[in-house]
């Protein structure tokens, strides 16, 4: 086996908004894990002294409410964050500021040597900007920034994610990239060989790691989608549904845009229930619109048959925004998911679950290229020949390079090498969990 020693390493981790929790609880599950081994490992040592990783969780508090944030703790176990800056909403300048503000006094009093940044959200470019310029000292010393799920490009600069993306990725020290188009796009832009680490995606890692837990949410009996087995025994059965997601600004706050992707609903909104979980923005939207859903949030309600009978608007269920274990548990069991997150598109290529983006573009091309995401534009006639085709097609099993539930392991261990490298002249302690060929393909 070999063995590394690293001194004292401190890491500050950087969540803020809903998509970060699942990206962050993995890497911080792998440092528990690398500092029980470590601690084991040398119980049997003469000089038992070890140096484990020290860790910080800081929560910049960019969604706050618990259906957006709380939930995601317990759901995923992760740890209350050690220090919370309570930013909350505004505009993308007041809060990425407020953010940076913030963030600077936490650097300057922890110290850390490595600040980890994940996805693409206003508060991953805002630490990881304030972290590029940081000093500690006259020499100009500060953290190593580590950005996780580095290298996506929708090259699409209007998605305020791809600005995040383009900018995080530019002033952070080590890359780490879920897929192999992430490590092309960097060597474009002129990224050091040496910067990139192709470890897999820690949101499978999350997926992989509560798919089985998430079977015991009662959602689908709370939404009616169980049918119950008759006088003759067998088991109860999930009746057949979709599962709906919206919330980018560029779907939701264009009144015409909103209607041309609802309408694309409408013939599956009458074949079968479409369960809708409302983020806060879109929910506002709809009020505003006055966009009328079945709001009943049962499919005992959906009317629809293939003829369409009955008001097609009653087959979509909205629900509050849910928790992890409940939209796993509903992405598991749907026929079919439509879209507009990123994340979504991994987790049914992961599932097996067919999935139609309702976007132009995607920053994720795997889950179109092996996995099973379609991308269906916004107009409602692509919409509509997206999902018919989508539903036609077989459930199927895609599984990307590296997205085996052991990207965070990788990150980690990497972290730890890159600190043994720079701070330690003795041989010594750690076993690496991953080999380290596997980190990077050729270029
Ligand atoms: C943010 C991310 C987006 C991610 C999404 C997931 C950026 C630029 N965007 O977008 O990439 O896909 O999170 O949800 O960082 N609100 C609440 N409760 C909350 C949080 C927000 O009611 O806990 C409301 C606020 O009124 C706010 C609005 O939702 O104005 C939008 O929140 P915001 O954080 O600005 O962006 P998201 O659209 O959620």
């Amino acid at each position: 086996m070999q063995w590394f020693e690293a001194g004292a390493m401190k890491i500050l981790t950087v969540v803020g908004a809903r998509p970060n929790f699942m990206k962050a609880a993995p890497i911080i599950a792998a440092i528990k894990e690398h500092n029980g081994r470590l601690l084991a490992d040398s119980a049997d040592r003469p000089e038992p002294q070890v140096e484990t990783i020290r860790h910080i969780l800081v929560h910049t508090g960019q969604h706050y409410d618990d259906l957006m944030s709380g939930s995601f703790f317990s759901d995923l176990s992760l740890p209350k964050p050690d220090i919370h800056l309570g930013v909350g909403s505004g505009s993308h300048a007041a809060q990425t500021a407020e953010i940076m503000k913030k963030f600077e006094e936490v650097l300057l009093g922890e110290k850390p040597d490595v600040v980890v940044v994940v996805g693409d959200v206003n508060s991953t470019l805002a630490c990881a900007l304030v972290t590029s310029k940081i000093s500690f000292d006259s020499d100009g010393s500060r953290p190593v920034i580590a950005h996780v799920e580095a290298g996506l490009r929708s090259f699409d600069r209007s998605m305020p994610e791809e600005v995040n993306r383009i900018l995080t990725d530019h002033v952070s020290d080590l890359l780490f990239v879920t897929e192999e188009s992430g490590v092309q796009n960097l060597r474009n832009e002129g990224a050091s060989l040496d910067k990139i680490y192709f470890v897999g995606n820690t949101m499978i890692d999350s997926l992989l790691n509560f798919k089985e837990k998430a079977e015991a949410s009662t959602i689908l009996e709370k939404l009616a989608l169980v049918r119950q087995a008759g006088k003759n025994g067998g088991a109860n059965s999930v009746t057949r549904y979709a599962l709906l997601t919206l919330h980018r600004p560029s779907n939701v706050d264009n009144r015409d845009v909103f209607l041309n992707i609802i309408t694309g609903l409408e013939e599956l909104a009458t074949d079968c229930p479409v369960v809708f979980p409302v983020h806060p923005r879109t929910r506002r939207r709809i009020r505003e619109f006055g966009f009328e859903f079945g709001l009943g949030g049962s499919a005992s309600k959906h009317k629809g048959n293939a003829q369409g009978s009955g008001n097609w608007r009653d087959g979509i269920i909205l629900t509050d925004p849910l928790g992890y274990l409940d939209f796993l548990c509903l992405m598991k069991h749907a026929s079919l998911v439509v879209t507009d997150s990123g994340g979504i598109q991994e987790e049914t290529t992961i599932l097996g679950i067919p999935c139609v983006t309702v976007r132009e573009n995607t920053e994720r091309p795997v889950t179109v290229e092996s996995g099973t995401n379609t991308i269906a534009g916004t107009k409602t006639d692509t919409i509509r020949g997206a999902i018919r085709r989508q539903l036609g097609r077989k459930r199927e099993n895609g599984v990307p390079k590296n997205w085996d539930g052991r990207a965070a392991a990788r990150i980690i261990d990497t972290l730890v090498r890159r600190h043994y490298e720079k701070t330690s002249s003795r041989p010594a302690l750690i076993p690496h969990a991953v080999p380290l060929e596997d980190r990077c393909p050729s270029p």
